[in-house]
């Protein structure tokens, strides 16, 4: 009788830092050994493959209705399916409150959407858009001992940002009860004065988005939320960075001892501007912020080699090229009605494995870290996930790093029905994946029941733990000596 359901033979796997050639023993569905001739009765080949974590994607909106009313084009399932072909083995989407919900009814809600129709585990995030009593001091908090251990706030957005007060009582609330803020940050006021003027003018066209959404409202805002964030000695985590002068603002604070993480995502490292120039279709790489130009590319792919960038995520968004989405107005559309964001759960992994890894920018650690153990790390779920260690859950992802292949939107599987990525050559593709030991996809087909994918409760993590550099003023408040609940 053989000791493990599954066995993966012969791939370099890595584990521990770095890659070694072994197998992999899975039994109920954890990893249970490491070693040199392992033997099983299921085995799969890994024989000239990586054998790496499954990725983790912890910025991606999922059957989320948007602040102007527009639910996105993947429920559960498409997303998640989309996940998997990609490599990502566990995705974290947000639960959106807008002004008015009860965040208790609207985190139920998203547990059972995801329960039905999701293949691939999942935790959730919270987005607060209304700090009001019950939500700060109720509903947060029995959200967050139920394992939703991160929250995302807006800085701007007509229907969804916060004022500074609110940002502060928000933080203080994470504080008291161990979450991570994240935050989108782009000065509000910056933008909406130059779209006003641009619209007036008559220059509705999407390319009008880029400009109103200017580099320094980025920056602006990191700055003004890293002050924030310093008074409350909250730690922070910006979310899509897109700017050398965002990077850098974060760079500072990092050096000054302040607890401020980093995010950036496929759409500011491989589009630019450019791409938003054609048109109406350039709605179809609108999303906020937008992408810049090769200098800022340039400028990310720094931020996530030297660590001021701590994470990569598709900040997937997924909206029609058509009146359910990108367009409700059709041709008349306006850059200010069109649904903002892109797609990217499925290109998110092999992008960057063929233009970061195998082009040489980044090494295998980099890649898997970026990709997967830094969100494990991060937001409380390591080493059940991101990691290929014993105990942990067998969450892989094999890889041909010579596989190529040409991007295009049918081959891939969101409900988006266009990608921003279309044409590319890629180098490098996750051709099996296992969640907890199962395969769920091989050779381009789908082995995975709908629901099988469960809610992971997450755990306080590192990255929650404030600076301990008390702003001295903040000592008068009483209420801000006491203990925190980590
Ligand atoms: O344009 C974007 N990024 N849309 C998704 C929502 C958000 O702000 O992350
Ligand atoms: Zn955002
Ligand atoms: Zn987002």
């Amino acid at each position: 009788m053989t000791a493990f359901d599954l066995l993966i033979r012969g791939g370099s796997v890595f584990t521990d830092g770095e890659s070694r050639d072994c197998d992999i023993g899975i039994a109920g569905g954890r990893i249970t050994s490491l070693g040199i001739g392992l033997s099983g009765a299921n085995t799969v080949d890994a024989r000239g493959k990586l054998v790496l974590p499954g990725g983790i994607d912890s910025h991606c909106h999922v059957e989320q209705l948007s602040s102007m009313g527009i639910m996105c084009a993947d429920d559960f399932y498409s997303a998640s399916v989309a996940a998997a072909f990609g490599g990502t083995t566990t995705i974290i989407p947000f639960c959106a409150q807008h002004r008015g919900d009860s965040l208790a009814a609207v985190l139920a809600d998203y547990h059972e959407k995801a329960r039905a129709k999701a293949v691939v585990d999942y935790g959730f995030h919270l987005i607060i858009a209304n700090p009001d009593g019950p939500t700060l001091d109720a509903d947060l908090p029995a959200a967050i001992a139920s394992g939703v251990r991160s929250f995302k706030i807006f800085m701007t957005y007509d229907r969804m940002r916060l004022h500074d007060e609110q940002i502060l009582d928000v933080m203080a609330a994470a504080r008291r009860d161990g979450a991570l803020v994240m935050v989108h940050a782009e000065n509000h006021g910056m933008i909406s004065w130059l779209a006003g003027r641009m619209l007036e003018q008559g220059n509705a066209l999407p390319r009008y988005h880029a400009i109103c959404h200017t580099r320094g409202s980025e920056a602006e805002a990191i700055q003004r939320v890293v002050a924030l964030a310093e008074l409350m000695d909250c730690p922070i985590l910006i979310v899509h960075v897109s700017t050398a002068e965002g990077i850098e603002a974060i760079r500072r604070a990092r050096a000054r001892g302040l607890r401020v993480l980093g995010e950036t995502c496929p759409q500011y490292l491989f589009l630019t501007a450019k791409d938003i120039d054609r048109g109406l279709e350039g709605a179809m790489f609108c999303c906020s912020p937008p992408p810049r130009d090769e200098a800022a590319q340039a400028a990310c792919w720094e931020g996530l080699k030297d660590g001021a960038l701590h994470v990569y995520s598709s900040d997937h968004a997924p909206y029609r090229y058509d009146a359910t989405g990108k367009l409700p107005k059709g041709a008349q559309t306006t850059f200010k009605e069109m649904a903002n964001g892109v797609p990217g759960l499925e290109l998110r992994l092999p992008l960057l494995f063929s233009e970061g890894y195998r082009k040489g920018r980044l090494t295998l650690r980099e890649f898997v870290d970026l990709g997967s153990t830094r969100h494990a790390q991060t937001y409380g779920i390591y080493p059940q996930k991101g990691a290929i260690e014993i105990g942990s859950d067998a969450d892989l992802a094999i890889w041909d790093p010579d596989k190529r292949v040409r991007v295009s939107a049918s081959m891939l599987h969101d409900n988006t029905g266009y990608t921003p990525y279309a044409g590319r050559e890629l180098t490098g593709w996750p051709v099996t994946v296992l969640s907890r030991g199962e395969i769920i996809v091989h050779e381009g087909k789908l082995d995975a029941a709908r629901g099988r994918g469960r809610y992971l409760a997450r755990a306080p993590s590192d990255a929650l733990r404030p600076a301990g550099r008390q702003v001295p003023e903040m000592a008068q408040l009483a209420e801000w000596n006491t203990p925190l609940k980590l």
